[in-house]
Order: C-alpha cells, then sequence, then structure tokens
C-alpha cells in the first residue's frame, strides 16, 4: 500500500484500529514478555496507530524513567494515540509523518525500534530502507522487534491466511493494505543477530 493510501485508510479508521487487538494481542505479548522492555531507556515506534502499545508499556512493562517516541503518517491516529499517552507527558512524544521511511531521530538514540502490523503493508523496498533505519536509531546491541501478519502454521489457519491474501489481491484496502508475510526474508542473519521468534496462532 503506498504512503498516501494508507494515509487515507487509517484516517477513516481510527479507533476502528483498536478491534485488531483481538487477533494482535498474543503476538504483542509475547513481544513484549521477550524482548527485555524492563530494562529499556529508550522505545521508538513506527506506525504507533492508536497508542495501545506505547500506553501498555509505559503503564506496566517498562521502567520509570524510560521515554517513548512514536510516529504515524495518519493524523487521526496521532490524535488517538497523543490523547492516550497524555497520562505521561515528559516520557512519550508521539508525531506525525509524511510516509517516508526516513526517521527524523539522531542515530544511536534508542535501544528498542518496534513496529507491529505496519512492516506488513508496506513494500519490499521500503521495509529494507526503514530496516537501514532501524539500524541508524538504534545502540549497538539494541532491538529490533517485529510483529506481523505471517503465513499459517495449522490447516486451518494457512486456510485462513490463503482467505486473506485473496481478499488483499482483490483490493489491499479491503484489509488496510496488510497482508501475510515471511518477516525473516528481510532480515539477513548477518545483520541482525535473532533473540526470539515464534509464529502464533490467534
Ligand atoms: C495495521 S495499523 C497498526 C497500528 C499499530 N502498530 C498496531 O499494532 O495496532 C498500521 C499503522 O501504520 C501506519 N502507517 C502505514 N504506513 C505508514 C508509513 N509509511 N509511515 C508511518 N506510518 C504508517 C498506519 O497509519 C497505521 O496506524
Amino acid at each position: 500500500m503506498r504512503p498516501e493510501e494508507a494515509k487515507h485508510f487509517y484516517d477513516h479508521l481510527g479507533s476502528g484500529q483498536d478491534w485488531q487487538r483481538l487477533y494482535e494481542n498474543p503476538a504483542i505479548s509475547e513481544l513484549i514478555a521477550h524482548l527485555a522492555f524492563d530494562s529499556a531507556h529508550s522505545v521508538f515506534e513506527f506506525g504507533c496507530g492508536t497508542g495501545t502499545f506505547a500506553a501498555r508499556l509505559l503503564q506496566r512493562d517498562l521502567p520509570a524513567d524510560a521515554r517513548y517516541v512514536g510516529l504515524d503518517i495518519s493524523s487521526t491516529m496521532v490524535s488517538l494515540a497523543q490523547q492516550r499517552l497524555k497520562p505521561w507527558p515528559g516520557r512519550a512524544r508521539v508525531y506525525q509523518t509524511d510516509g517516508s521511511p526516513r526517521i527524523p531521530e539522531p542515530d544511536h538514540s534508542f535501544d528498542h525500534f518496534v513496529s507491529t502490523y505496519v512492516f506488513d503493508l508496506l513494500a519490499p523496498d521500503f521495509i529494507e530502507q526503514l530496516l537501514s533505519e532501524g539500524r541508524r536509531l538504534l545502540v549497538p546491541g539494541g532491538r529490533l522487534c517485529l510483529a506481523s501478519l505471517a503465513f499459517g502454521t495449522s490447516r486451518f489457519s494457512r486456510a485462513v491466511c490463503w482467505g486473506w491474501q485473496s481478499l488483499w489481491q482483490l483490493s489491499p484496502s479491503i484489509v488496510g493494505g496488510c497482508h501475510p508475510i515471511e518477516l525473516l526474508e528481510y532480515l539477513p542473519f548477518k545483520d541482525w543477530n535473532p533473540v526470539h521468534r515464534v509464529t502464533l496462532t490467534s
């Protein structure tokens, strides 16, 4: 999905995005449980949506002095996230971008780079540019934390994914531009050292 299409779709979807939590939550919990957020100092999120992930981190998982920065292309999502993160004024900052993969944050300024259910709507060359930005933003040894739709692992989940992929091929906007992808194809082991990887069926 092109950035301007994503903006249009997510500006209209607004808080309806939170319904996706029904299937997203198990993967998000897994990510939080395994990627040392309890010792994080600085978390960056690409495509923060309504700010639910950030609110959960700030409320339950991050140390009290850790900071969070999130961005999104959708003005609706940014204002929902800013509203949701009001209880943490000194620690959380959310802003809107033009959808470029270039991130206006300094080199090596975060120890966690997060993006959940965003890579699965981006074009492959966009993902590659975004991963280079991830490397630039992260401190040495920092963590890239990703969740996306994946291809199923059981007969039933494969059938659901096949149906989802067919809808996406028909018209990406039916499914918000998202479709199953194989994240590891974008992460060559020479560049990234895998800490934890799992495929879940919600
Ligand atoms: C499926 S939603 C996921 C939102 C959130 N990360 C979550 O897990 O609930 C995709 C989000 O990515 C944002 N997005 C899509 N393309 C983007 C781009 N090029 N730059 C920044 N945000 C983008 C959308 O506006 C939307 O908020």
